[in-house]
């Protein structure tokens, strides 16, 4: 069986964070280590996603280009990764030639299977900058969830992506002047024409995460519609029509392919061009995607109806482990507020596989984690130092002194025997459990045996029984030696260096199979010493101290800038009166929009209002609100719009002006 594993391809537009690692690069690396010592066959593809507006702003601010800003921080990307070990067979950039003409050819096949279809659209445009504004050039509060510096394409809060044009109070990013909306052509990928199949390939997946199934159905289970895949932007992978000039390829319909174009360069690179469909194009491969669950609806929809859609027939996802987040002492990863910890910074202080070590065993698997300094120094002392690094040198420290290094295999006797079973239960448990990408509880699972291993240490008392039984003591350090090198089998996937050391330690191979484990043969000590080394408090306090130095306070909030003076003139021909709300229905085919019937006393009204994120319809009825009676009517979705209500708006969340009493039709002044 083939293996195609792949992680998210990162932004080429700033450091490496651990939420990073922890979420789809180190569970990939670690799996990954894992089929190979199973002898699977797994090609870990990856580079970095260099396209998108965050990289054409980066350079427009600094005054570079595009390139300039993507070959940057793929280097330092590469180097952090570099530095904890995560190793791909290749990383490689979207920018690359080769993955421009592959994201044509699907945009080609796509468009010529009837799967995309032109529309002319609504969009933002910056008449200061004299531009549209696709995604992130324009900032505003979440329709849907309300949370204020929402992009134009998706809300960091809440994962979820929307029409642009219904962002809430936009800015653009590049002036901060108020968009105005204006038209443009744009393709849109038709997602419902692939409803029934996407139905039929999910209904084969009930072994996902429950996160990642969930969303899915979700999705379907509310009817998928068209999405625009492309933008207007100069930096991107041009749209491959001759009506298309300016325009680009959607970077999310672009980032995706890139995991076949760095899996072609591979096989180029390795000299045998060819093996690349040997992968991609055999229905057995398993294709995994690591993410973080940000992206889940990018691989879990829209990526493989761009598979499905294409005439070359593509092996689908078989699994998509989405990670949740990792927080940092108690406080959401911003790094525009430099709340983060930078990896390339890390392994500067730190050796890169306690790094490895903490974020697997606080995995945020199945919920989000929390980065801690001190509960990283506690992880790296008590249980890497006290439990496995004591084991190790008490171990080889008693047999250096008794029998010059030297453990030989002898038969065990019945206790011996019973700590091994006991070992031998958990060895199993940890391969199922790397298997259905189990980190955190194989960590667990591993320091469980290194903890046998100490109490049977302790129990056998060797330093007492080698006065009398030297035989006893023998076995002591025969099976202590067994279980150190499961170990080093057992953790090699999480701490790769750190286990190929111990077993140089035991003069033993290099660890390149699972059944490296076991151990038949005399061992020889060689070169001995600590395997860890202990964290000190005030190391942790400078760790701390430095984060919160860099910190950037949190953006105060923002009000509306207040209007020009008005006279009572003015204000006396607003007609404001108190009316009550007698039906209330959301318009179809719209998220804010609630069509309304109300009573001014003296006669009924409709009209339309944009309430419908922050009420239901029968929570409005009956309600007692301010209204506008004398404003023209207008028409809005085909209704004729009589008046406004007023509403309070706050970090886009609405309230309604509800009185406190008085009748309908009252005035208000
Ligand atoms: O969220 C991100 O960081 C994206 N750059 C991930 C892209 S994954 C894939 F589709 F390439
Ligand atoms: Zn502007």
């Amino acid at each position: 069986m083939k293996y195609i594993v792949t992680s998210a391809l990162p932004y080429a537009n700033g450091k490496l964070h651990v939420g990073h690692v922890a979420g789809a690069y180190l569970p990939a690396d670690i799996f990954v280590r894992y089929l190979r010592l199973m002898g699977e066959d797994v090609i870990y593809i990856c580079g970095t996603d260099e396209h998108g507006t965050p990289i054409s702003i980066s350079a427009d601010k600094e005054g570079v280009s595009p390139k300039e800003v993507v070959q940057r921080y793929h280097d330092s990307i590469k180097a952090a990764f570099d530095g904890i070990g995560i190793e791909f067979d290749n990383f490689s950039g979207t920018a690359r030639n080769e993955h421009h003409i592959l994201a044509q050819q699907f945009f080609t096949d796509l468009y010529q299977n009837q799967h995309i279809k032109a529309k002319s659209t609504l969009q933002f445009y910056c008449e200061h900058d004299k531009r549209y504004l696709p995604d992130r050039y324009v900032e505003g509060t979440c329709p849907k969830c309300g949370a204020t510096g929402a992009r134009g394409d998706q809300c960091d809060k809440c994962g979820q992506i929307y029409d642009t044009t219904t962002l809430v109070d936009p800015l653009c990013k590049i002036c901060g002047n108020t968009p105005i909306i204006r038209e443009t052509k744009h393709w849109f990928i038709h997602l419902d024409r692939f409803t029934d199949q996407l139905k039929e390939w999910i209904s084969h997946k009930s072994y996902w995460k429950e996160n990642v199934r969930n969303f899915m159905l979700n999705l379907l289970e509310q009817g998928l519609i068209e999405r625009s895949i492309t933008r207007d932007l100069s930096w991107g992978v041009p749209v491959p029509l001759p009506e298309a000039e300016g325009k680009v390829l959607y970077v999310w319909f672009d980032a995706p392919i890139g995991y076949i174009s760095s899996t072609v360069e591979w096989a180029k690179q390795i000299g045998k061009p060819e093996l690349w469909k040997e992968y991609w194009m055999d229905p057995q491969t398993q294709l995994i995607h690591f993410i973080g669950k940000d992206n889940i609806i990018f691989h879990a929809l829209i990526w493989p109806a761009m598979l499905m859609g294409q005439n070359t027939r593509y092996v689908l996802p078989h699994d998509i482990p989405a990670n949740e987040f990792m927080n940092l002492e108690g406080d959401k990863i911003s790094t525009s507020r430099n709340w983060a910890i930078w990896v390339d910074e890390f392994v500067h202080d730190f050796d890169g596989e306690y790094l490895r070590y903490y974020l697997a065993a606080n995995a945020p698997e199945k919920q989000d984690a929390d980065f801690s300094f001190k509960d990283f120094q506690q992880r790296i002392n008590g249980e890497l130092n006290n439990v496995l690094g004591n084991l190790a040198n008490r171990v080889f420290a008693f047999a250096g002194k008794q029998f010059d290094g030297e453990i030989k295999p002898v038969a065990l006797d019945e206790m011996s025997q019973s700590y091994w079973s006991e070992a031998q239960a958990l060895l199993i448990d940890i391969k199922a459990s790397y298997q259905d990408y189990q980190v955190k509880r194989n960590t667990r699972s591993i320091m469980d045996i290194a903890r046998l291993g100490n109490r049977y240490f302790d129990e056998r008392k060797p330093w007492m029984a080698i006065k009398t039984d030297p035989e006893h003591v023998k076995q002591t350090l025969w099976l202590c030696a067994k279980l150190l090198s499961e170990i080093s089998v057992a953790l090699y996937p999480i701490l790769p260096k750190h286990m190929q050391r111990l077993r140089g330690m035991m003069g033993l191979k290099p660890i390149s199979r699972w059944d490296d484990g076991i151990l038949e043969q005399n061992l020889r000590l060689v070169d001995v010493s600590p395997l860890f080394r202990k964290i000190e408090d005030s190391e942790i306090e400078v760790q701390l101290n430095k984060l919160h130095a860099m910190a950037k306070a949190p953006e105060a909030k923002s009000y509306d800038p207040l209007k020009a003076q008005i006279s009572y003139d003015d204000f006396s021909k607003l007609d404001l009166r108190l009316v009550r709300i007698l039906e209330a229905k959301a318009v179809p085919k719209t998220d804010k929009l609630m069509q309304l019937k109300v009573d001014l006393g003296f006669e009924t009204r409709d009209l339309v209002a944009g309430i419908a994120q922050s009420y239901k319809a029968s929570e409005l009825v009956g309600k007692t609100v301010t209204m506008l009676v004398n404003l023209e009517p207008r028409k809005i979705r085909g209704i004729v719009s009589n008046g406004m209500i007023l509403a309070a708006h706050s970090e886009g969340r609405i309230s309604l002006v509800c009185p406190e009493g008085g009748e309908p039709g009252s005035t208000v002044q």
